[in-house]
């Protein structure tokens, strides 16, 4: 094996952005193990993987520990949103914790470098804004989306006490909402039941009264912040915002996804759910400063590309005609 080519693990590598990441380490030359659970993942996202010699999937879920030689590991296996997360909340506390102890494990004995794939969830619902890295969170330790946002917390002291405690190389990735194709149809994200509901011609739900703003990344740029920070040296640790800093509000994502689909459907509200924060948005300048990154795709441009996708896989399931949505040029 040449200098630069790693064994590099994978979890939560069926998953949407553990597929992406898998995809990009490939190509760049690096051996590949994917573990997941499937809990979320699906085989689909890495079936077009399983042909390259360099591509290992594995079953196995992270609650329980893992031997395995490998260079570095991310570690991304966590259910993401809130409909998945809460469906089994003891589940997603011991992913994160559980989980973590035992990739932290695996690192200190084969001396790897280890990722976590934190979120902007840390920060619960923000009393400042942007989020820059050292705001220390509002998060409700006892609410629905404390299984998610408190497990994150605990594998992010966990990461820091392994630095501190056993000298590990970590890489601690605060992520920002992100969007692409191999997004789950029905997951409840908004870009993913926007693009859907489009599609479908069905009304759009809105959650609140649309003036909440989201800061959407497209996979592509998120994943080059991923490869980016585990490249850097071993003194950027994190926690590290990853994200686009563009703000849009959740009405006129619904307007735009409408009019890139030219669809017919119309606007709904709905209440707002607990805990929902109501703006969010990462201050990205330790990204900018420490590896250089920003994102690069505008959402227009992003959004096609995930039309495309759900596009092509609700007609495959029949649950659209057929007929391809115009994309507007
Ligand atoms: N997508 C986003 O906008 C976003 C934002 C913030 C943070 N994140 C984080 O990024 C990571 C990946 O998120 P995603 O959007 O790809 O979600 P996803 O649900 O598509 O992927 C998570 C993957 O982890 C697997 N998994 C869950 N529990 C497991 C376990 N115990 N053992 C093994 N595998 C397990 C699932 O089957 C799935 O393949 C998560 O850690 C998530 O918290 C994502």
């Amino acid at each position: 094996m040449s200098a630069t080519r790693k064994r590099i693990l994978v979890t939560g590598g069926a998953g949407f952005l553990g597929s992406h990441l898998c995809e990009r380490l490939l190509a760049q030359g690096h051996d590949v193990l994917c573990v997941d659970n499937y809990f979320t993942g699906r085989k689909d996202n890495i079936a077009h993987l399983l042909g390259d010699a360099n591509f290992e999937a594995h079953r196995h879920d992270i609650c329980f520990p893992l031997y395995v030689e490998v260079d570095e590991i991310y570690n991304l296996a966590c259910p993401a949103s809130p409909i998945h997360y809460q469906f089994d909340p003891v589940q997603t506390t011991k992913t994160s914790v559980l989980g973590s102890i035992n990739m932290l494990g695996l690192a200190k004995r084969v001396k790897a470098k280890i990722f976590l794939s934190s979120t902007s969830e840390v920060y619960g619902d923000p009393t400042v804004h942007p989020q820059r890295e050292d705001y220390r969170g509002n998060v409700n330790p006892i609410g629905p989306r404390a299984c998610y946002d408190e497990g994150k917390r605990a594998a992010e002291t966990l990461f820091f006490d392994y630095h501190r405690q056993h000298k590990l190389r970590i890489r601690v990735a605060r992520i920002f909402n992100t969007y692409g194709p191999r997004m789950h149809p029905n997951d409840g994200r908004v870009v993913s039941n926007f693009i859907v509901q489009a599609l479908k011609g069905e009304p759009i739900t809105i959650y609140g009264n649309g003036e909440q703003t989201r800061a959407f990344c497209f996979v592509d740029d998120l994943i080059e912040g991923f490869l980016r920070l585990m490249a850097a040296s071993d003194d950027v640790t994190g926690p590290i915002n990853i994200g686009n800093p563009v703000e849009t509000t959740v009405r006129e994502l619904a307007e735009t996804i409408i009019d890139l689909v030219g669809s017919r459907s119309t606007l709904e509200t709905r209440p707002l759910p607990i805990d929902d924060p109501v703006q969010r948005c990462p201050d990205i300048s330790r990204a900018r400063n420490l590896l250089d990154w920003e994102p690069r795709v505008p959402l227009d441009t992003g959004l096609k590309r995930t039309i495309a996708y759900f596009d092509k896989l609700l007609t495959e399931r029949g649950e659209i005609s057929g007929k391809r949505a115009k994309l507007k040029a």
